[in-house]
């Protein structure tokens, strides 16, 4: 980076100053331009960082962004043994005339703070998660790709970081924001996806931590992934840990149902918010891109077997899941021990009506009508 941007913060909030230290040895214009033309997901990070600690005595204090780095961490250190740690994912995008703009990280910031307080971990004031997410990208803005499917993930997370083996709340955390360059979860374009039904596992049951976004869950969620992947499908669907029966969300992304052939008479289902599943902020973005689109947008259990059923009868004509990472994806079979079925094989009419609007919401060509873009710069 030859020259630091002029406008960043010296404060994430009211208290807390922001020291910049730049990375001395930023990636090359060439390096960073091969990296651009096939991000991938999740692979490469931009120059910068920021981290912020947390301790009983002091609260939030030394805030940095300064050089993407390795952390030092002693190996007593909480998260290394009793996985107390959160994050979150958002997406930065490249407009057309240049400008950059995130989508409701407002949402993630609250949605943190939800997950802080299920892990027992202090919260983050809302103001200093955003202004965090903003001068990463401010200071690693040339980061930020500018196709149509592609954008600048970022994931903002915590972890208890107090050295001791007490099973406790730790004393000391640190938050950290990293940035990475990302097309595609699932690989280019609007690729459907096969999903398998775990029958043998659950990820969640009410009063656990499956409304939290904590890295515990996605370890726990990895065994029946794989097993899916062995089942050759690519995605986990998880059903509800208490009765086995209702579909929940899948792995990284919750589910939507589409019920009626006529574009113009359709229903959207997606499963209520039980206890157990991750409030998606996409989710929540969609039921209300339904309500401005006159689709009906409906939140009720679906068991399996009637999505099984209703995909038999016609009366569900598509399936889809939707998150940050994965946007909106197709899904078109599902695998499950009591009998697969397949619900398409291309992607469904109101699926890509719903994508089309969100990805024109978040790239500028579609209105916001609901103040979910927020301007970085
Ligand atoms: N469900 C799970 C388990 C997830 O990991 C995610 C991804 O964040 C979602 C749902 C979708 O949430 P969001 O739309 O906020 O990205
Ligand atoms: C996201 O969509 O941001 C997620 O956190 C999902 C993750 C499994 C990549």
């Amino acid at each position: 980076m030859s020259q630091l941007p002029v406008d960043l913060p010296s404060h994430l909030c009211a208290g807390l100053e922001l020291q910049v230290v730049p990375n001395a040895q930023p990636a090359t214009p060439e390096q960073r331009a091969a990296i651009l033309a096939d991000p991938a997901f999740g692979q490469k990070f931009t120059d910068h960082m920021v981290v912020v600690h947390w301790s009983e005595d002091a609260g939030w204090h030394d805030a940095r962004l300064q050089a993407y780095q390795p952390f030092s961490l002693d190996p007593a250190a909480a998260v290394l043994h009793y996985a107390q740690e959160i994050f979150e994912g958002l997406k930065a995008y490249q407009r057309p005339d240049g400008s950059i703009v995130s989508f409701r990280p407002d949402a993630n910031a609250e949605r943190f703070n939800t997950s802080a307080r299920r892990l027992a971990m202090p919260e983050l004031p809302p103001e200093a998660f955003v202004a965090a997410c903003d001068a990463l990208v401010k200071v690693d803005r040339d980061w930020v790709p500018n196709g149509s499917e592609m954008s600048l993930y970022l994931r903002p997370f915590m972890f208890a970081s107090e050295p001791f083996l007490g099973v406790r709340p730790s004393k000391e955390y640190v938050f950290c924001v990293i940035a990475s360059p990302a097309a595609g979860y699932f690989g280019g374009g609007v690729s459907g996806v096969s999903v398998y039904a775990s029958e043998d596992y659950v990820r969640a049951v009410p009063g656990g931590t499956g409304e939290a976004k904590c890295g515990g869950n996605y370890a726990a969620s990895l065994l029946a992934q794989a097993q899916a992947a062995d089942e050759g499908c690519d995605q986990v669907v998880w059903l509800d840990g208490v009765e086995r029966k209702y579909v929940e969300e899948m792995g990284g992304m919750n589910l939507f149902f589409v019920y009626g052939a006529d574009p113009d008479n359709v229903e959207i289902v997606t499963p209520d918010l039980s206890g157990s599943l991750l409030p998606g902020i996409t989710r929540r973005s969609l039921l209300q891109a339904a309500a401005d689109l006159g689709i009906t947008a409906t939140e009720r259990k679906l068991s399996l077997e009637q999505w099984r059923a209703d995909v038999a009868s016609g009366s569900m004509t598509e399936t889809f899941a939707c998150g940050t990472a994965a946007v909106i994806t197709p899904v078109y079979t599902c695998k499950a021990r009591t009998g697969d079925f397949v619900i398409g094989t291309e992607p469904g009419a109101v699926t890509m009506r719903l994508r089309d609007h969100l990805l024109g919401v978040q790239h500028g060509s579609t209105e916001d009508r609901h103040g979910w873009i927020h301007t970085i710069g």
